[in-house]
């Protein structure tokens, strides 16, 4: 029996952790709405080292639950008790989901006790969510050595939402259909980036509903990348990135929270090389030069947001890594 004196003590429960980035766009074109309500994207996807953590433990067989940590609330309030007080633990949250269809799919009995620590802003358009969807995907594949290779695990992710099939994957990556078909984009060196994290979430469907709003009895073309930015990305050039950043949402995110206008404004006055809302915002993002740049920038953004993150870019997506 296990207390008894002399007794060996059990072997610790085996737990998995996966690391996962939150992700920019680093422009993203949308198209008219469709029947379903969804819209055609054309997207270039970066992943930044502000990270998102999920561990796994085994569960009594059928159970999957969620806790959050609240030991970690994001580097300088980019996740405040209120952000945390806000997220649901049971299957609204993403993340459950995944791991409950991961479950269904591989008809594994196991179950699985979730972990999350957030440092990726809430609602914050940087695809945090999603994110943490993608993490317990690849925990619990290895916690329950349900083996699924890459392209199964890109197909559950791509059920449970857009964005998720590139947090599995990071990078830098193009983004087409409605965000989840995902192919490499890679050029050479390191992006320096000023995240600007601002109060209050906005709500996605509502900024795409409002960007339709806006467009209304305009002729919306199909989505592409802009060739300027592909450009910028093979040259591994800063100041051309800077000037291609573009974003569909952003009118829709403004017109919601006139406040990021003033932001953006801000940033570019301290010296960004570009400035742009992140997805569907609030969040801003600003390009610099170098690192001592970013530090500048985001000296100069302190005061006019909630938390300032200096971030690079691209890292990989959702990995293993030690707890
Ligand atoms: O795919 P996901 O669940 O992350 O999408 C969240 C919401 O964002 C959708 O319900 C939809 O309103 C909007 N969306 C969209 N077109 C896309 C992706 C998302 O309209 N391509």
């Amino acid at each position: 029996m296990s207390g008894e004196t002399g007794e060996i003590a059990a072997p610790a429960q085996a737990g998995v952790t996966v690391q996962v980035p939150a992700k920019i766009n680093l422009s993203l074109a949308v198209g008219p709405p469709r029947a379903d309500g969804y819209h055609a994207l054309a997207t270039v996807y970066q992943a930044i080292d502000l990270f998102d953590r999920v561990s796994v433990v085994p569960a009594p067989p059928g159970e999957v639950t969620l806790e959050l940590a609240d030991d970690v609330h994001g580097e300088g309030g980019a996740v405040t008790p209120e952000d945390l007080a806000e997220l649901p633990t049971d299957e609204r949250n993403l993340a459950v989901r995944a791991a409950r269809l991961l479950a269904r799919r591989t008809g594994t009995a196991a179950g699985a006790r979730l972990r999350l620590h957030k440092t990726i802003p809430v609602a914050g358009g940087m695809a945090g969510g999603s994110a943490d969807a993608a993490a317990a995907l690849v925990a619990c594949n290895v916690l329950w050595r349900t083996r699924l290779g890459t392209r199964d695990l890109q197909r559950l992710a791509a059920e449970l939402g857009s964005d998720v099939p590139f947090c599995l994957v990071g990078g830098t990556a193009v983004g087409s259909g409605q965000g989840e078909r995902v192919a490499p984009a890679e050029g050479p060196g390191t992006y320096h980036w000023v995240v600007a994290i601002t109060g209050g979430g906005l709500s996605t469907p509502g900024v795409y509903a409002q960007a339709d709003r806006l467009r209304a009895g305009c002729a919306v073309p199909e989505p592409v990348v802009p060739a300027a930015l592909t450009d910028a990305l093979r040259a591994g050039d800063p100041k051309a990135l800077g000037r291609a950043l573009a974003n569909d949402l952003q009118p829709a995110a403004l017109s919601l929270r006139p406040d990021l206008a003033d932001l953006l404004e801000q940033g570019k006055a301290c010296g960004a090389l570009g400035a742009v809302v992140s997805g569907s915002g609030p969040t801003c993002v600003f390009l610099a030069g170098d690192a001592e740049h970013a530090r500048d920038v985001g000296a100069g953004l302190a005061g006019a947001c909630r938390a300032v993150h200096l971030a690079t870019g691209p890292v990989p997506g959702a990995r293993v890594v030690q707890p």
